[in-house]
């Protein structure tokens, strides 16, 4: 049996339709450029920004954001290929099994779970950040932050134990999954709302409060003074990514994470009315509209406040810190700004949950994962077990890591993503010219190519700690794929000739 056995189209195609015990199809254009909005605006713009600006990039983070959203156009083009072709649940996952094999579908799924497991367990603990902001700090810091961080209280170290907010909002919103994929939808499309007039009304009302001074200079230089930390240590801003454009450049890395999310929308494929037309619009439509709002939005943050703020006062829930300390009068937009974002984060632990599910429910109908990731709810048509598995498996995470180490790791397992779906479209068009591609991918290779470089660039920017926790996650990976996938693989155990994918192609 070949680590490389491959899925054929037809039979990718051949997954069951609604009515036939698969997932429903309910979600239009619309719906979807929602779906991708909701799991893209979330706690890469609201708490990254600030995190990238204080510690590597200074007021550059808007360059920060110019070259994470040219990294994440190109593979979006990608995806949006492949999403056109092969319209169904599983994203990055399904796609590599379709050209490059089961063993790297195996390793694309494991790295999605960093992406969406990890991704919405970052963005719980940043929820919690901005609700204990909102209860006015009454939360005690132990009972809100992860044993692996502390603070300075009156010369006394205090560290958290473990951080119960981000594990209450993540089994609300696992218990709204369970009931609907189309009831999310419509919670999630109020939420988007909500989301982008609050982040339009930061822009318009923020921009008065620029201070030029701020901006100037607009790299962080090499001699700038360290700064504090909330624990009492400090930080130097000597190194080669703390400063200039080594900062602009791992500062990238750090909102990279703002965009993720807009893949999320692929997902959601075995659930579109229309996938072929509908699914590059999801994908590139919320892409732009999110990359022209950040970088308004981070010229505007790092112009009300100077980055070094970011390092310690503002460094949790530091738009509603901006907005009280440094935009006189309108302390009133702070509370209504964290209500916002705190309905914000929803949807975007929502939409990554959503995505886990989806990618595991995919992995369990080929046999990959055990079967109870793909039982159905015989009522909801929705994969609740799942749910209810991934609500202890992301809470272990929220509960118990910092927010830049969960962060981090997200970014990374998607980056690593799409690197492979960029080089999955040129296998694709050099093993199957002929398919029918509703949406096409421009200028393969050269695309593809610079989608790679760049994605590459963050992947090698991020910290070292990063690059090795996610290489001690994958080699998990490849233990519990020789352990137990490859045995019970549904086409790697096929006996019989498995049809072709030239219905699919042009005749
Ligand atoms: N892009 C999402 C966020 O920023 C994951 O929260």
């Amino acid at each position: 049996m070949s680590l490389f056995v491959k899925k054929s189209l037809s039979q990718l195609m051949a997954t069951p339709e609604e009515g036939a015990g698969g997932l429903k199809r309910t979600l239009g254009a619309g719906n979807l450029v929602a779906l991708g909005i909701g799991a893209i605006i979330g706690a890469g713009l609201f708490v990254r920004t600030a995190a990238a600006a204080g510690a590597h990039a200074g007021p550059a983070v808007t360059l920060s954001f110019i070259v994470a959203a040219i990294g994440c156009a190109f593979a979006g083009l990608c995806y949006a290929e492949f999403a056109s072709i092969i319209p169904i649940a599983g994203s990055a996952y399904t796609y590599a099994y379709a050209t490059m094999g089961e063993i790297v579908a195996w390793i694309i799924g494991w790295a999605l779970i960093l992406e969406y497991a990890l991704g919405a367990a970052t963005v719980s603990i940043s929820w919690s950040e901005y609700a204990n902001n909102l209860l006015g700090h009454r939360i005690p810091y132990e009972w809100c932050h992860s044993p692996m961080e502390s603070v300075l209280v009156n010369g006394q170290h205090v560290s958290g134990i473990i951080n119960i907010p981000a594990l209450v909002i993540l089994l609300l919103l696992s218990l709204l999954l369970i009931k609907g994929t189309q009831e999310s939808a419509t919670v999630n499309t109020v939420i988007v709302i909500i989301k982008v007039s609050i982040v339009l009304v930061f822009i318009a009302i923020g921009w008065q409060f620029i201070n030029p001074a701020n901006h100037t200079p607009y790299l962080i230089p090499a001699d700038a003074p360290a700064a504090t930390l909330p624990d009492g240590s400090t930080y130097s801003y000597a190194g080669f990514f703390n400063h200039g454009w080594g900062g602009v450049l791992r500062g990238a890395g750090v909102v990279f994470f703002a965009f993720i999310g807009f893949d999320a929308v692929s997902t959601a494929a075995q659930e579109a009315k229309n996938p072929k037309r509908d699914m590059p619009i999801g994908i590139l439509g919320s892409l732009v509209v999110c990359t022209i709002l950040y970088i308004l939005f981070s010229w505007v943050l790092t112009g009300v406040a100077p980055y070094q703020d970011f390092m310690h006062a503002g460094k949790e829930a530091s738009v509603a810190y901006a907005i009280s300390h440094y935009m006189q009068h309108y302390a009133w937009l702070s509370t209504l700004v964290t209500v916002a974002i705190l309905a914000g984060f929803s949807s975007v632990i929502l939409v990554m949950l959503l995505g886990q599910s989806r990618v595991f429910y995919t992995m369990a109908t080929d046999g990959l994962l055990p079967k109870v990731f793909s039982d159905l709810h015989p009522k909801y048509s929705t994969p609740y077990k799942s749910n209810m598995i991934l609500f202890v498996f992301v809470g272990l995470f929220a509960a118990f890591l910092p927010e830049s180490v969960a962060g981090d790791l997200t970014s990374i397992g998607t980056l690593f993503a799409f690197v492979v779906v960029c080089v999955g479209v040129m296998i694709l068009r050099k093993k199957s010219p002929d398919l029918i591609r509703p949406f096409k991918t421009p200028l393969v290779p050269l695309v593809p190519i610079l989608g790679m470089i760049i994605c590459g660039t963050m992947i090698a920017s991020l910290e070292t700690r990063t690059q090795l926790s996610a290489l001690g996650w994958m080699v998990l990976g490849l233990i519990i794929y020789f352990t137990y996938s490859k045995k019970n693989s549904k086409l790697g155990n096929a006996s019989e000739i498995l049809p072709s994918a030239t219905d699919f192609e042009k005749k």
